[in-house]
């Protein structure tokens, strides 16, 4: 008897040019386009199991060994939906295939980080979701198509199909088939790059990015100017400075964007509030460390950016790291480096595919 299962993972994925806003909430269509860096640690990925069978009675999913329900019409089912219909169309295709669209399919995920702590977990948690099954299905799509429907579970899933540099277009099309992520540049484009990540929290957080973006669409004045005058630019801008591996701009631009997330989500009503104490502090040692570097006739260092959470990810080039790691533990002496994912902050490379 033959079995069809896959072990696949991906990692989680941190915007530098934020996505906040859906114009279409049900098919997940951003009000703007983003862009981020996929992280290459192996405490920041989610591992996910998938296997059909014909004995199963219905779809069934695992998160961290706890059974999640799975909605009818909800974002689970709408991922499983998709990849069962392009399972039936190659089987439709290729009279060879066996018939497996067909069975019912247990998926068991397993995040090694924090869930729901504005670490992106939905994002590598969908895009490890839709790969096991692509692999499952033995389906020959790419992954650009592939992060159309992981899109559709949770809209930064999209950019964690790909590593390193990458980039989800809006598009404009009402059916979405125009928004999906694309590769800016491979990891191995700017090895130099290293990401940092400073735990300060691994609650869950008061504001899920599902309900503060619906708000936010919906009372702040600020994401309007945003999505039309802000966004567009910014989004050439950092491609072009991925490309060329200019960290200035790099920097300057992803903490001017992690500014604004932060001020639209100020600006909404009820406002929202993501960073806490010490995020504001670890922001203040950043702007201080990059200010004397500056005085002293260099450039940007280390840029800041703050998720849906108040945990912070200092970008920064690999030769600045230690001297940062020693900052951040000088003034926040209970940081414990490197002894967990779950301490108070790890390092991490920036992942290639
Ligand atoms: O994909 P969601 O619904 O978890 O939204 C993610 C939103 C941010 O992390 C704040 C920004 C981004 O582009 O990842």
């Amino acid at each position: 008897m033959s079995v069809y299962q896959a072990t696949t993972s991906a990692p989680v994925n941190i915007a530098c040019i934020k996505y906040w806003g859906k114009r279409d909430t049900k098919l997940i269509l951003p009000t703007n386009s983003s862009l981020s860096v996929t992280l290459d640690q192996d405490h920041l990925r989610s591992t996910t199991t998938s296997r059909a069978d014909p004995s199963f009675e219905k779809d069934r999913l695992w998160l961290n060994g706890v059974e999640e329900e799975i909605k009818e019409g909800g974002r689970l089912a709408t991922c499983i939906r998709e990849m069962k219909r392009m399972r039936k169309e190659l089987e439709d295709k290729d009279a060879s295939q066996p018939k497996i669209s067909s069975y019912a399919v247990h998926i068991c995920s397993i995040n090694n980080f924090p869930t729901a702590a504005g670490l992106a977990s939905s994002a590598a948690g969908f895009a490890a979701l839709v790969s096991s099954l692509a692999a499952l299905y033995s389906l020959p799509a790419s992954p650009s198509e592939l992060s159309r429907i992981a899109r559709q579970g949770s809209g930064s899933a999209c950019r964690s199909l790909f590593g390193g540099y990458v980039a989800w277009n809006m598009g404009s099309k009402p059916d979405g088939s125009d928004s999906y992520a694309v590769e800016v540049a491979p990891r191995e484009h700017w090895p130099d790059m290293h990401a940092l990540i400073c735990v300060v929290s691994d609650d869950k957080k008061g504001t899920s990015s599902t309900s503060g973006m619906q708000r936010t669409v919906e009372t702040s004045p600020l994401l309007q100017h945003r999505i039309a005058h802000v966004v567009p630019a910014r989004m050439e801008a950092i491609s072009a400075a991925i490309r060329a591996r200019d960290f200035d701009t790099f920097a300057r631009l992803t903490m001017q964007d992690s500014n604004q997330f932060h001020a639209v989500a100020l600006d909404t009503d009820p406002p929202i509030f993501y960073m806490n104490d010490v995020s504001r502090a670890i922001i203040a040692l950043i702007v201080e460390y990059n200010r004397v570097s500056v005085a002293n006739g260099g450039k940007l260092k280390a840029a800041y950016t703050y998720d849906a959470g108040p945990n912070a990810v200092i970008y920064a080039p690999k030769e600045n790291l230690k001297e940062i790691i020693e900052l951040i533990i000088h003034y926040f002496p209970q940081a414990e480096p490197f002894k967990d994912p779950f301490g108070l902050f790890g390092a991490a490379g920036v992942q290639g595919k």
